[in-house]
């Protein structure tokens, strides 16, 4: 096994300048990106309005040139249509034909990949169910709530079972319970092997959920690590315990004042909003309070656990041009990443 094994996304030196209209370079969108992620990770791309990471996601995906500097996804290019089969987006805008059902849009989506119809059925039925939105599946998603819309989007992304996912803002418009199910989704993912970039002005969801993350400002990256090593505070020290009375509290400061630490803060912790909110919707959903809008959602389709093929034994085939890696496979037997294009990037 080389050391570039295992590597889904690689960028060198990326740069993207955007020109005007007679071709003088106006906005330097991304400049000098070097970026490495792994397989199976979840890669946080942070960074204020305007910093590059969309520019970023639309070079990765093949959708913009790169004004410099070179990029393998999956150990391919970009516009490999081999790279494209195993990748799934999120836009930051969900783009959607109005007129089209949760349901036909699935559909859609299932058929530019070259999905058998039992295949986009199966799927559709789990993912409809995953994302919440099985009760409302025939409304056009034009009269659909932006977090609803959000949620189809989400659904779409995963209609090929990707290796790759690229999220935009994936809990943009999403409400608690919304953000919550696509943290734990995405969490559950990551766990089975799959790779995902996210892009994200949450940083509560970074916190929760990215094993390394860059930090961008300017087009370029600030900071970049694992995320515990960048949030880890090496000069303090917290100890959680039952509450203490008083008296504890006081003969603790006075251990302490013998080891010459004369500091100590005491607090009662808070829990987060979110666990409250959480709370209270499910008790509201208990109680049978009745919503037009999004449901809970339901948990993660099988086939993104790698179930389906087992289920679908006796199933059609697949197309060959599609066949691999698209329907059949299981995470563990994603195609490899070719080491050869990965490797040529970094020697040079
Ligand atoms: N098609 C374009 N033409 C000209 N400039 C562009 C274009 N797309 C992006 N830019 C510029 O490139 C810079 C980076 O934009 P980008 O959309 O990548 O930022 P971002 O980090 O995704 O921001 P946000 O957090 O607001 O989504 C901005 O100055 C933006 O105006
Ligand atoms: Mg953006």
């Amino acid at each position: 096994m080389t050391a570039t094994e295992g590597i889904d996304i690689k960028c060198v030196g990326l740069t993207k300048t955007f020109r005007d209209f007679w071709m003088r370079p106006r906005v330097k969108a991304v400049e000098g990106l070097d970026l490495e992620v792994r397989r199976g990770q979840v890669y946080g791309l942070l960074g204020p309005n305007g910093s590059g990471k969309s520019t970023t996601i639309k070079m990765l995906l093949g959708l913009l040139s790169p004004t410099k500097g070179r990029i393998a996804v999956l150990g391919r290019r970009p516009r490999d249509v081999a790279t494209k089969k195993h990748v799934g987006y999120l836009p930051e805008e969900s783009y959607l034909y109005r007129f089209l059902s949760a349901r036909e849009t699935l559909d859609y989506y299932g058929r530019l990949f070259r999905l058998p119809a039992s295949v986009r059925r199966e799927r559709i039925d789990m993912l409809l169910d995953m994302v919440g939105l099985e009760a409302v599946e025939h409304r056009p998603v034009g009269e659909f709530s932006k977090g609803m819309q959000r949620r189809v989007g989400l659904a779409q992304s995963l209609i090929n079972d990707p290796q790759l996912l690229i999220l935009d803002e994936p809990t943009s418009g999403m409400d608690p319970v919304g953000a919550r199910q696509i943290k734990d989704l995405i969490a559950d993912l990551g766990r089975r092997g799959k790779t995902v970039l996210l892009c994200t002005h949450q940083l509560s969801d970074v916190e929760d959920l990215c094993d390394r993350v860059a930090i961008m400002f300017g087009g370029r990256v600030h900071a970049e690590g694992r995320c515990d090593e960048l949030l880890v505070q090496e000069d303090s020290t917290t100890i959680r315990t039952d509450s203490l009375p008083d008296g504890v509290v006081n003969e603790i400061r006075g251990v302490l004042a013998r080891h010459g630490i004369g500091h100590l803060d005491v607090e009662r912790p808070r829990r987060r909003m979110e666990s409250l909110f959480l709370e209270i919707v499910e008790r509201a959903r208990a109680q049978g309070t009745e919503t037009s809008g999004a449901r809970s959602g339901g948990q993660v389709a099988d086939f993104l656990r790698g179930h389906e093929a087992a289920k679908r034994r006796d199933a059609p085939a697949v197309p060959a041009a599609v066949g691999a890696g698209v329907a059949d496979a299981p995470v563990e037997t994603a195609r490899p990443v070719d080491t050869g294009l990965i490797d040529s990037l970094i020697n040079r």
